[in-house]
């Protein structure tokens, strides 16, 4: 028996459409997802800081680093870990499959 939460695939957009730099947020369900291009691999992580509520697809990239437009905390975008100040609290992270140019996130499903 696996222990991995159960997840849906949802396709959420084509990676000609996430340019490196310019992170491109989308919802699935209840879930706002940010959708990232680092050096060509594709990453998802939660949009929503975990500071206070600002949209981290509004941030700015630096790297495999993405920072928080309100307050400027930063988060490792492939394992969302949270790299410094205000922010404390790791961010949620999505897997992410390709199907051509095709992006897909797994969510849980509820
Ligand atoms: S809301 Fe992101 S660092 Fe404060």
């Amino acid at each position: 028996m696996s222990e991995q939460p159960a997840i849906e695939w949802h396709r959420v957009a084509r990676t000609s459409e996430v340019e490196e730099d310019d992170p491109k947020a989308v919802r699935v369900g209840d879930h706002l997802i940010a959708i990232y291009n680092v050096g060509g691999t594709i990453y998802a992580t939660a949009d929503v800081c975990t500071h206070e509520f600002a949209s981290l697809s509004e941030g700015f990239v630096e790297g495999d680093v993405i920072e928080c437009p309100l307050h400027a905390g930063r988060f490792h975008i492939p394992s969302g870990k949270a790299l410094s100040p205000p922010v404390t609290e790791d961010l949620g992270t999505y897997p992410v499959k390709l199907e051509g140019d095709d992006i897909y996130v797994g969510v849980p499903i509820d």
